[in-house]
């Protein structure tokens, strides 16, 4: 990511774009995008699963399934026995049966793993494989197709900027699968509203990739041509695109080109869980974070396009703050992720309302865990990758490899390397000692989270790192109308309160 782009551009706004809000019934007012004022956010991976989307979506809110990910978390739903049988009713409508077929026949257990571990995965690169291209459509086709069972509600799936080599083949899934909305955040996203128009028109997508390269070698290009992939290429609806920004200035240098331009924002706070853009610079408080890092709203209104906000923004009265501030609505993902319907290991959700209960849920802005060098909002839970003590004891290991980034060496010869990697190979391949320092394995950790944590043939069981908000006041004032949990109906009730509260 260049941070440079992300400081340099000044929000230059263009003409605003007119668009009118219909409010009809509380719950169905949309926009001319056709969304709702509530956006469960994205949450990877698989914390905003299917079943949590679909159960939004069905509330007439925007639901959003996390993309990130997906193929390996299909793929180990599959090996866990496919309980209930929605991979394979998914699957069963995937319009290439052929690939769904081959699918099931890598990766179905009708019996499970029997505690074997899961069988590894082809980790991506920056050059397109065709059977792994197939397992990502028909992944985040899955995903999609499952939330979107919601009658006519909206579903929408998040995609991470910095995951690029990832990004060609899962957003063509969920376009097939007929996503409403792509939201995505962690980079500055130029190339994909051009890469939807692409798809959308039957044509193949290309998507330059941010390698560390030396000057004179272009980027490389990473083509997804569907006819390639599965002997042909329909023209698919296009969905809207929601950038994720946290800065006026990049939604201005968004905005500013037709090719670049999203058809709305999310403005996401440095409260706000997961990964976080970086501060402009650190400045002298707790989180690193200060003034300096506060959006300018005017600024965001006058670029002219709709936007919502997010982080702390999941009381009435900060929704209907958002609502005067001229936002269609807010972004809220805390406390979706500890509702029932989360994709989050029960056990894990009920650790962290009892800490809330306790007083004690305590979040850190964590500047070193993620090698994608973005900070990353860590839940301090004993057990977990959050405990230095646990990620300490981890023994080094890659075998997912999302958050690889790639180096291009005089040759043109190609590394991967990722700083929770272990030492040696990292260091060979040209990393330096000093980035390895404090890395956490979010791949890994985070999929323990969701149930779906590798287990290693020498008994060993990777730990879940756990990511929430760090605004857990939304959480204490839930708690207090909902002492024993609650359900993502509960939420979506709330947050309508306060677009009623903003309407009278
Ligand atoms: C568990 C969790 C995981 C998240 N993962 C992602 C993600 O993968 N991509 C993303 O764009 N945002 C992610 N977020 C941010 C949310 O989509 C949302 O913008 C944010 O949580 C809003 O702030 P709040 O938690 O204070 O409501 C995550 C948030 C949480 C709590």
């Amino acid at each position: 990511m260049s941070l440079k782009m992300w400081q340099t551009y000044g929000g230059v706004g263009y003409a605003s774009v007119g668009y009118d809000t219909v409010t009809g019934e509380l719950g169905e007012r949309m926009n001319s995008l056709g969304l709702p004022p509530i956006i469960q956010g994205g949450m990877g991976a698989a914390v905003s699963s299917w079943t949590l989307a679909q159960t939004v979506a069905k509330e007439g809110q925007l639901g959003v399934v996390s993309g990130t990910a997906l193929e390996t978390i299909v793929a180990r739903r599959l090996q866990n026995g496919d309980e209930g049988g929605h991979m394979r009713e998914a699957l069963a409508h995937f319009p290439y049966p052929e690939v769904a077929q081959h699918i099931l026949d890598m990766f179905y257990l009708p019996e499970g793993r029997g505690g074997k571990p899961y069988r590894p995965m082809r980790r991506i690169s920056i050059k397109a494989h065709k059977e792994h291209d197939q397992l990502a459509v028909a992944a985040n086709f899955v995903e999609v197709w499952l939330a979107k069972q919601a009658g006519t509600g909206k579903v929408g799936i998040n995609f991470l900027e910095k995951l690029q080599t990832a990004t060609p083949a899962a957003l063509y899934g969920a376009m097939l699968a007929g996503v409403d909305a792509i939201l995505m955040g962690a980079g500055i996203p130029r190339e994909i509203p051009q890469l939807m128009t692409d798809f959308a028109q039957g044509k193949s997508g290309h998507l330059s990739i941010d390698s560390d390269r030396p000057s004179g070698i272009d980027a490389p290009i990473l083509e997804f041509d569907p006819l390639e992939s599965f002997g042909t290429a329909p023209e698919l609806p296009r969905p809207a695109f929601l950038a994720i920004v946290t800065a006026e200035v990049l939604a201005g240098y968004l905005a500013r080109n037709e090719v670049t331009r999203p058809d709305g924002f999310v403005v996401e706070h440095f409260t706000a869980g997961g990964h976080n853009a970086p501060p402009r610079r650190m400045q002298d408080t707790e989180t690193g974070y200060g003034p300096l890092d506060e959006a300018n709203i005017d600024k965001i209104r006058a670029v002219g396009l709709p936007f919502w906000l997010a982080g702390g923004r999941a009381t009435p009265d900060a929704v209907a703050d958002a609502i005067n501030l001229g936002a269609e609505g807010v972004q809220v993902g805390t406390l979706f992720a500890l509702s029932r319907e989360s994709g989050l290991l029960p056990v894990y959700r009920e650790q962290m309302l009892q800490a809330a209960r306790d007083g004690k849920l305590k979040v850190r802005t964590d500047h070193r865990a993620s090698p994608t060098g973005f900070p990353f909002k860590v839940v301090e839970l004993p057990g977990t990758a959050g405990d230095e003590s646990v990620y300490k004891a981890r023994p080094r290991l890659c075998d997912l490899g999302y958050l690889r980034s790639s180096h291009i060496n005089d040759a043109n010869k190609v590394t991967y390397r990722c700083s929770a990697e272990p030492d040696e190979p990292f260091l060979k391949k040209g990393g330096e000692q000093e980035e390895l320092a404090e890395r956490i394995c979010l791949c890994n950790g985070l999929t323990a989270a969701v149930g779906l944590g590798q287990e290693r043939a020498d008994g060993y069981k990777e730990a879940p790192l756990l990511t929430l908000g760090s605004t857990t006041g939304d959480v204490d004032a839930m708690l207090q109308e909902f002492p024993d949990g609650w359900s993502a109906v509960d939420v979506v009730n709330r947050l309508l309160s306060g677009i009623e509260m903003a309407a009278n």
